[in-house]
């Protein structure tokens, strides 16, 4: 089973020649489901968000999970981010702000951790933890099990500290202890791939922490353009390669920049 992991897009900041590089890799790839995991707008608008769906509809991919980003609550119009701060978001991406895709080799698991009153920073409740763990001690021997968070419970870079989601120590426990492989996450714009274990020492099962960049925004770090991540599943060795496309402006499309096999485990019956 294939997935493509987008993030950050911030449509409204997208580059339209690495828009239509990305729509070339989904038709080459042909990954069967899409993960979008936050920043789908620059600011939250209906004008943003249309093109973001339309571009998103363009993809044909079968299957796809959304959750929002900071960036996707309205920052210019207080009155919307105190009342309704996700109405825009729903019109185009549906009502459900955390939502559950459950296949045959897949369960994938949103969680909101945009908080309107936090702006920047994300957090995650007890009680997503607990909703979380409580649906990954559901899936399935032959499901890859994936939550997906805007902001990061793992990143590499000291200066990224400031950005980890609050919260995400008694999370990755939980969800790990549950049977998640893998987290995956935005919002810093630097792709990574980490065992949680490293972070958060004496976790009950290997797992790891999936960073993307932004797939077509111009708001990149200079130490890393625009990037998205494809992850290859195969359930009878259970393993997942995660792949690293970066966009080379030479070559006008993504190329393969890094590929790690991620060994997964399954505790004994
Ligand atoms: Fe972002
Ligand atoms: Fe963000």
């Amino acid at each position: 089973m294939l997935l493509l992991q987008v993030s950050d897009p911030h449509f409204g900041t997208e580059r339209p020649q690495v828009v239509q590089a990305l729509r070339r890799l989904a038709e080459a790839q042909r990954p069967q489901v899409l993960l979008l995991s936050g920043d789908i707008s620059q600011r939250g608008s209906d004008t943003q968000f249309d093109a973001a769906r339309r571009f998103v509809d363009s993809l044909r991919i079968p299957a796809m999970l959304t959750v929002p980003g900071n960036h996707d609550i309205p920052l210019l119009n207080p009155l919307a981010r105190w009342l309704r701060p996700y109405a825009a978001y729903q019109r185009r991406f549906g009502d459900e702000l955390e939502p559950v895709l459950d296949l045959p080799e897949l369960l994938a698991i949103g969680v909101n951790t945009t908080r309107p009153r936090r702006h920047k920073d994300g957090e995650v409740s007890a009680e997503q933890v607990r909703r979380v763990a409580q649906r990954l001690r559901h899936a399935k021997p032959q499901q890859l099990r994936v939550v997906v968070t805007h902001q990061p419970v793992h990143v590499v870079r000291p200066r990224d500290e400031h950005n980890l989601l609050h919260g995400a120590g008694a999370a990755v426990r939980a969800w790990t202890e549950a049977g998640a492989d893998l987290v995956l996450g935005g919002h810093i714009h630097f792709p990574s791939v980490g065992l949680l274990a490293d972070r958060y020492p004496g976790l009950p099962r290997r797992a790891w922490g999936v960073q993307a960049g932004t797939a077509v925004s111009w708001r990149i770090r200079f130490e890393a353009g625009n990037s998205v991540n494809l992850l290859h599943y195969d359930a009878a060795a259970l393993q997942c390669r995660v792949e690293r496309w970066d966009y080379r402006d030479a070559a006008d499309a993504f190329e393969l920049a890094r590929s790690e096999e991620l060994p997964l485990q399954r505790d004994a019956a």
